[in-house]
């Protein structure tokens, strides 16, 4: 399925860090931050990516990640030139020809970091449910959003569940919130999110919301929320204080396990879409690094 990352906004938390670069391309101890996101849209099989970044920023992307082949993908760009809210990143994905009408499509939005269990399974599980479904004749497909518990729900976009984890209400920023289970930066929409983009109004904030989209999908009862475990990570990286304890609880897990957290090309060598002569040519032109190293000791 394909794969939008939205990888544009404005960072203002976070100025002066990202007031001459983007957001997503600060480190994560050591890897741009857009590696996260990008390797959680290569767990879920894709192998088709759009980025959307800012104007300004555009050419350090290209730069960094050039056509995706380094890492067996093909990624596209395309820019948006104010951040007017993430339903909007659909619209711009059909305007330069990434996403066609009838075709099911992914977000992931470009701060977003997650260390789960299983979740090659859950996010192949939530990309088939989205994918192209013929019942009754007619096309059909659910939405799925990743929810994981909170303890700080009236700061978060708040979804409420049923025991079959169909969402029930979602809220943003509820003041009394219905449930803890908090909507995170990732979501996988069927074959009708154009119709679905295209009817959104903007909100009193002036964007367009993906809370709207979610709320159109809750009303017709084909959205499904995919709860992350206990123990399961959810870093968004848009404080000073969120940016470094990302950084830290990668750099503890890296050291204690010996193994990567979010590296696309480990990712895409997995999923057989690098051959073992190319990551040895990636793992050479870094070899003077533990990244480099850590790619030329997953062929030995
Ligand atoms: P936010 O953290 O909501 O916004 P921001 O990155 O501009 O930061 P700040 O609040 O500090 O000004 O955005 C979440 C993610 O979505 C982030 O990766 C940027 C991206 N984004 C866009 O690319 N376009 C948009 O229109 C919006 C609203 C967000």
């Amino acid at each position: 399925m394909k794969m939008i990352i939205l990888a544009g906004g404005s960072g203002t938390r976070l100025h002066p860090l990202t007031k001459g670069t983007s957001k997503q391309l600060l480190p994560i101890f050591n890897k741009p931050m857009i590696y996260y996101p990008l390797s959680t849209a290569m767990l879920a099989g894709s192998r088709e990516i759009l980025i959307i970044n800012t104007p300004y920023e555009q050419d350090c992307f290209k730069r960094l990640l050039g056509d995706g082949s380094q890492f067996g993908i093909s990624i596209t760009y395309a820019v948006q030139p104010k951040p007017e809210g993430l339903a909007q990143a659909f619209l711009i994905a059909e305007d330069c020809g990434f996403l066609q009408e009838n075709e099911p499509c992914g977000l992931i939005l470009g701060d977003n970091i997650f260390y789960c269990s299983n979740f090659r399974e859950k996010l192949k599980f939530a990309s088939r449910e989205a994918s192209w479904i013929v019942k009754n004749d007619k096309l059909d497909g659910r939405a799925t959003i990743f929810g994981i518990e909170v303890k700080d729900p009236w700061r978060y976009g708040i979804v409420e569940i049923d025991k079959d984890k169909q969402a029930i209400s979602i809220e943003e920023k509820p003041k009394e919130p219905k449930s803890n289970i908090c909507v995170t930066g990732l979501y996988f929409y069927p074959h009708d999110i154009l119709d679905k983009a295209k009817a959104v109004k903007p909100s009193a904030r002036g964007e367009l919301e993906i809370t709207s989209i979610n709320q159109m999908y809750l009303e017709e009862k084909r959205l499904s929320v995919e709860l992350l475990a206990r123990g399961d990570v959810w870093l968004d990286t848009g404080t000073f204080d969120s940016l470094s304890e990302a950084s830290s609880f990668v750099e503890a897990i890296e050291k204690r396990s010996g193994k990567m957290i979010c590296c696309p090309e480990e990712i895409g060598y997995l999923n057989g879409w690098l051959s073992e002569e190319q990551l040895n040519d990636i793992g050479i032109s870094m070899s003077k690094n533990e990244y480099g190293q850590y790619i030329l000791d997953l062929i030995k």
